[in-house]
């Protein structure tokens, strides 16, 4: 290993500059981190705020240790994942009442796709899918495609629009690609879903937590996103089902399991699903997860998301600027897109040998991850990642560069 490289003056003094300008940082101190490495990862597992341990110590002592069954009705068990889905709604930009919080986001792409199937008029028979799709996306919307009798076409999201016609029930479209960062035009797609008479499904895993999105405002149809990422509720934390207020009467759940009944506690043969957002549970919810999860959001306690937007476009705008400076000359490319427009809240970088010097960087204290066989991904949460964060890992990964070859 080789002497570590001398900073670049001017980047640790624009570095310093940004990180006291900026209104987020004082959020950091809500999270556990190590002074000592620099954690790029939140995009894959979200840090872990402070005050989560001791709330999850009182639901298992108190609530469960000692109040048992009454925490259902009177510790608020029952109504959690409407609750919960209520305070991730301002986050996706939603408004009460159609977001519910529970399962996994698979188990949710699985109740969208098949939900908005069963709402599209039976004549369109194809649902078309992101072709650069998280891999259990596409595999659960083709599952779903064979249930309801249409047929999953995969479609490059830049030709999404062209694709589209009498014949297209719905899509399923990641509004940031997890490889390469490349935020995608949610509104433009959604109007021209709509244009052609089809519904969008947005999976906004990557979006929710790290800049606005929307849902709301930009009509979309049915969204599902995750919580242990910029949401930071922990590993496994349950996912969230969003469901437009004018879809909710219509929605058809494929799992209508009797948490989503309108009488659960009636035990009737037949079924009669709740109203509103409440039709997307489907058993018990996990209640552990699901209130380490609603603790975690009190980090976000007075944040404005156009702050915590131009913070998260000016961390991935620095960091590439100190890439440029620190990495030897044609060793990483970015797959992220330059224009702000296009970016979500990660940077990856296309390396030749990036499995070796992913697991040298973690050996350094940066830790970001590896997308097999060449990218190098780095994700940058605004709540807790700094300027300086940014202008290590750089310098760091240009050692790392010079030594792995
Ligand atoms: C974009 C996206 N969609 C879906 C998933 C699957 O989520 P889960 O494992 O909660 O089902 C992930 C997981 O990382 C993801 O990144």
């Amino acid at each position: 290993m080789s002497e570590p490289s001398l900073p670049s003056e001017a980047l640790v003094k624009r570095a310093a500059e940004l990180d006291a300008a900026d209104e987020l940082a004082p959020r950091r101190e809500l999270f556990v981190l190590d002074d000592d490495s620099v954690y790029l990862d939140g995009n894959s597992l979200g840090a872990l705020p402070r005050h989560v341990p001791e709330r999850v110590q009182d639901v298992i002592t108190r609530q469960w240790g000692e109040l048992r069954i009454r925490s259902w009705t009177e510790g608020g068990w029952w109504v959690a994942p409407e609750r919960i889905g209520d305070r991730i709604a301002p986050l996706v930009g939603a408004a009460p009442g159609r977001v519910v919080v529970g399962d996994s986001t698979s188990v949710n792409v699985f109740k969208a796709v098949v939900a908005a199937a069963r709402i599209a008029d039976e004549g369109r028979d194809e649902i078309l899918v992101d072709a650069a799709t998280f891999p259990s996306d596409g595999y659960i919307a083709e599952s779903a495609a064979r249930m309801t009798g249409r047929r999953l076409v995969p479609v490059a999201v830049g030709e999404l629009p062209g694709a589209l016609g009498p014949r297209t029930a719905a899509a399923l479209v990641n509004h940031v690609d997890f490889r390469t960062g490349r935020l995608h035009d949610l509104p433009g797609i959604t109007a021209a879903l709509h244009d052609a008479g089809a519904l969008a499904i947005w999976d906004v895993c990557h979006s929710a937590g790290a800049l606005p999105v929307g849902l709301d405002a930009h009509e979309v149809d049915l969204a599902i996103g995750c919580t242990y990422k910029y949401l930071n509720g922990g590993p496994g934390s349950p996912a969230f089902l969003y469901v437009a207020e004018r879809h909710q009467e219509a929605f058809d759940s494929p799992l209508p399991g009797w948490t989503s009944h309108a009488d659960p506690f009636g035990m009737t043969p037949d079924y009669t699903a709740a109203d509103g957002a409440t039709r997307g549970r489907v058993g018990t919810p996990d209640i552990l997860s699901m209130l380490a999860l609603e603790a975690a959001l009190d980090v976000w306690e007075g944040v404005s998301l156009d702050v915590l937007r131009a913070k998260s476009l000016a961390l991935t705008d620095f960091f590439l600027r100190c890439v440029e400076a620190y990495a030897p000359a044609g060793r990483v490319a970015s797959l992220t897109p330059a224009a702000h427009a296009e970016r979500g809240s990660q940077v990856a970088l296309r390396c030749a040998e990036a499995p070796a010097v992913m697991a040298e960087l973690i050996a350094r204290g940066v830790v970001g991850d590896l997308r097999r066989p060449d990218v190098l991904r780095f994700g940058f949460t605004p709540l807790y990642v700094g300027f300086r964060d940014a202008e290590r890992a750089a310098r760091v990964l240009g050692d790392v560069l010079r030594d792995v070859s």
